[in-house]
């Protein structure tokens, strides 16, 4: 397959087409942001580790039978992936409170949330993704009811998957975004789920182990990616198909 002109540049992902029509290759870069963009930083192998912890969710995913747009890894940092068209939602689903419904609610860090809590923000950077409710996600023609339901159903469903197969690494899925797309009438998973996209707490320790600790000055971001990266795909029996973590990534990590 032949990379061929750039799509779209977002703030850590480069989409180029390919030669292959409905074919799209996602390049995760070594860029990390964060406080819309207010804090940037390059970080050597970043892309790698992103890059491999999304393949290796969306080929479980796959697996338990959620749609992705994930097809194969190219290379460490290159995804092969259909061509969606992308709804601007931000899908967030959270188990436990913590980040910004604890700044903008009096909910206290770590409560967990049950049944788990779905937010959803309107993408777009130029209105700092404000949050939408049902009615204005139907009145701006983002879904339609029925739409609506069916995303939030694969949502949730997302979430017991990925849960349940962290936990199995000691790992608590405190809450994750999703980005979702069409393809003709089918809804496809989207984007990425990586620890930028992710809060991860150390069951044991509480210790944060995704964006957290770049956002916050929490310690080494790129030894927290690394450390990660290898618990995660380490699940036994999750995924078969090979994801290339950087070789390094798993020796250091033992
Ligand atoms: O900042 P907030 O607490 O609302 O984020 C909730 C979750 O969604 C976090 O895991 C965060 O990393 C993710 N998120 C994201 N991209 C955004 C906003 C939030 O990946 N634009």
């Amino acid at each position: 397959m032949k990379q061929k002109k750039l799509l779209y540049t977002g703030k850590a992902k480069s989409v180029y087409r390919t030669d292959v029509k409905g074919k799209l290759i996602v390049e995760f870069r070594d860029d990390i942001t964060a406080f819309d963009g207010g804090k940037k930083d390059t970080l050597k192998n970043k892309g790698c580790y992103n890059a491999g912890v999304s393949a290796f969710f969306f080929s479980c995913l796959e697996k338990n039978g959620v749609k992705t747009h994930f097809l194969e890894m190219l290379d460490e940092k290159r995804m092969v992936v259909r061509e969606l068209s992308m709804i601007p939602l931000e899908v967030i689903v959270r188990n436990l409170a913590a980040g910004s419904i604890v700044r903008n609610y009096p909910f206290k860090e770590g409560t967990p949330l049950k049944p788990p809590v779905i937010v959803i923000d309107y993408k777009d950077d130029s209105r700092h993704d404000p949050m939408l409710n049902d009615d204005l996600i139907i009145a701006l023609r983002l879904a339609t009811p029925a739409e609506l339901k069916r995303i939030k159903t694969i949502a949730l469903r997302v979430n017991t998957i990925l849960s349940n197969m962290l936990a199995q690494q000691g790992i608590t899925l405190v809450d994750f975004k999703m980005e979702f797309g069409w393809q003709g009438k089918t809804i496809y998973l989207g984007d990425e789920i990586s620890m930028d996209s992710m809060r991860l707490w150390d069951k044991k320790t509480g210790e944060s182990l995704d964006k957290d600790v770049y956002r916050f000055n929490k310690g080494d971001v790129m030894a927290t990616y690394n450390r990660v990266a290898a618990r995660i795909t380490k699940v036994p029996g999750a995924a078969k198909k090979a994801v290339r973590v950087p070789k390094k990534t798993r020796k250091q990590a033992r």
